[in-house]
């Protein structure tokens, strides 16, 4: 298995999830990640936990882009967390570093790296390929936009991966959170009922992919929502305040 974002609290609740009800082992789990200390700790945890081992791999998506640190890694299963929710409109819409930032993690400096992986299960012709974007994906609002979009194209370029490796049988899996409970929304306030745990999301992320879902929300209740979101006329939805 490798993941990408390896610090990610949904990565660490999946991959928990995994190794204790999955009935599959792997030899080595490569965590992929801009944060090798804290990764440390997550590798550590692992080996204590499920007696598991893994390999920690250094890699900024802004940093670095020697892609040969891969080479060896054999895998049938990449999760793909890396996401960046950067600064809301209020504070960072004419902010280029910021605006760069979440543009380059969230899909242009990512789309290769998973480009890269996906290469890899289309030549061996097995695999399925998970990838995080969002709900704030499907529909422009005013106060993130820049994140959303940065997303929205990210989901596109999974649609779009779905169809080509689907016939070269490689699974690619969607997966649209809502709000979540993790280090990304620290500080913002959310509401409760509507705000999942990374174990839930996890659990939920889990049986979709033993079904080979393409596509899911995290929780259900997102579709709903999303479903009317979406379809507010544009003349009414510019004057409101989401
Ligand atoms: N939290 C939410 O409310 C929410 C809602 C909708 C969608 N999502 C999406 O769900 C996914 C997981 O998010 P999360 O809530 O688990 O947040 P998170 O804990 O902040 O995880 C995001 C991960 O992205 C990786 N990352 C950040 N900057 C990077 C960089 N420069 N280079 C490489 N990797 C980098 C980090 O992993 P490393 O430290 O290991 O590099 C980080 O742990 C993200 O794609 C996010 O956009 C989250």
């Amino acid at each position: 298995m490798i993941i990408l974002g390896a610090t990610s609290d949904i990565s660490q609740a999946f991959v928990d999830k995994f190794l204790t009800v999955g009935n599959k082992k792997y030899s080595k789990i490569y965590l992929i990640t801009s944060n090798p200390g804290e990764t440390e700790r997550i590798s550590k945890h692992l080996l204590v936990k499920h007696k598991q081992d893994s390999e920690i791999i250094k890699f900024d998506l802004i940093q670095d882009s020697d892609y040969s640190v891969f080479d060896t890694i054999e895998s049938d299963l990449l999760f793909c967390a890396t996401g960046f929710l950067g600064k809301n409109t209020d504070e960072g819409l004419y902010d280029e570093i910021n605006t760069q930032r979440i543009i380059k993690i969230n899909y242009s400096k990512l789309v290769p790296l998973v480009s890269y992986f996906a290469k890899k299960f289309e030549l061996k012709g097995s695999g399925t390929i998970i990838g995080l974007s969002s709900v704030a994906g499907l529909r422009g609002r005013q106060s993130n936009f820049i994140y959303g979009s940065s997303k929205a194209g990210f989901m596109i370029y999974l649609d779009g991966l779905r169809n080509y490796l689907y016939h070269k049988n490689v699974h690619v899996m969607t997966v649209l959170p809502g709000f979540m409970d993790t280090k990304m929304t620290i500080g913002l306030t959310l509401p409760k009922a509507l705000t999942a745990t990374p174990q839930k999301a996890a659990e939920i992320i889990y049986r979709a992919y033993k079904k080979k879902k393409n596509k899911i929300y995290v929780t259900g209740i997102w579709w709903y929502i999303m479903t009317i979101v979406k379809n507010v006329p544009e003349f009414i939805f510019k004057k409101l305040k989401m």
